[in-house]
């Protein structure tokens, strides 16, 4: 497969289906219309283009999307992972996945949504999902709304992800506030004031219940 997303689109007919600074998200239609291939750009030089051939961005992804589902956490089904070999490559790797189509990102989802039991109740198993990763452990580094795609029916999946394991106490709990903030500034006001901090109460209640029940 080529890395350059025009001969992409020429050579598999694979429309691009998202572009951003670092990432272009082509599906693979019309060979399978289930996946797509997340093409990677490296973001910092030379950190990226020594790092990729250890751990590429893609591989860390894919491995933190198998994590999360082993967990019971509902993550994008990935089916492999690449890596550019040239140092300068334009993208370092690339990820293989489904492809959710007629999703929007959970802000998105929020603001659209009028009833506040369903906003509340897709907040409330995002929160679950924080506790559970923060409770075992692990730093998600990427943890906002923008990265939670939300389909017809308010079923949630996770996308762009990435785990570090935290061992040292203190530094996971600084982590943890960290993502809560993250989060905080994702729903920006897609939800009311009261809602927002009933969300943060939450992940911090949730993470404490299942510190409590693991030990
Ligand atoms: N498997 C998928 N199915 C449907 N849409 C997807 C999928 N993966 C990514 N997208 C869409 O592409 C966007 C960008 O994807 P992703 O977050 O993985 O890339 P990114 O470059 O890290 O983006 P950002 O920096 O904006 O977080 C997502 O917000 C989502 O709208
Ligand atoms: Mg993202």
């Amino acid at each position: 497969m080529s890395w350059d997303a025009p001969r992409v689109r020429n050579s598999l007919d694979a429309p691009v289906a998202n572009e951003s600074p670092y990432a272009v998200i082509a599906t693979t239609a019309p060979y399978s219309r289930a996946d797509a291939v997340k093409l990677i750009r490296p973001r910092s030089w030379p950190r990226d283009a020594v790092r990729k051939y250890f751990r590429c961005q893609a591989r860390r992804e894919y491995e933190a999307a198998q994590q999360l589902a082993a967990w019971g956490i509902p993550s994008i089904p990935v089916h492999g992972w690449g890596v550019a070999l040239a140092p300068r490559a334009r993208y370092e790797s690339m990820l293989l996945m489904t492809y959710q189509p007629g999703c929007q990102n959970a802000r998105r989802y929020l603001e659209a949504q009028p009833d506040s039991v369903t906003q509340w109740r897709l907040l409330e198993a995002i929160a679950a999902d924080v506790a559970a990763i923060y409770a075992r452990g692990y730093h998600h580094n990427d943890c906002h709304l923008g990265n939670v795609l939300v389909d017809g029916t308010g079923n949630r999946t996770w996308i762009d992800n990435e785990l570090r394991l935290i061992r040292n106490v203190k530094q996971l709990a600084h982590r943890f506030e960290q993502t809560l903030i993250l989060l905080d500034r994702s729903l920006k006001q897609a939800v009311p004031a009261a809602m927002k901090q009933a969300f943060q109460a939450r992940c911090r209640e949730l993470l404490r219940q299942t510190q409590t029940g693991s030990r």
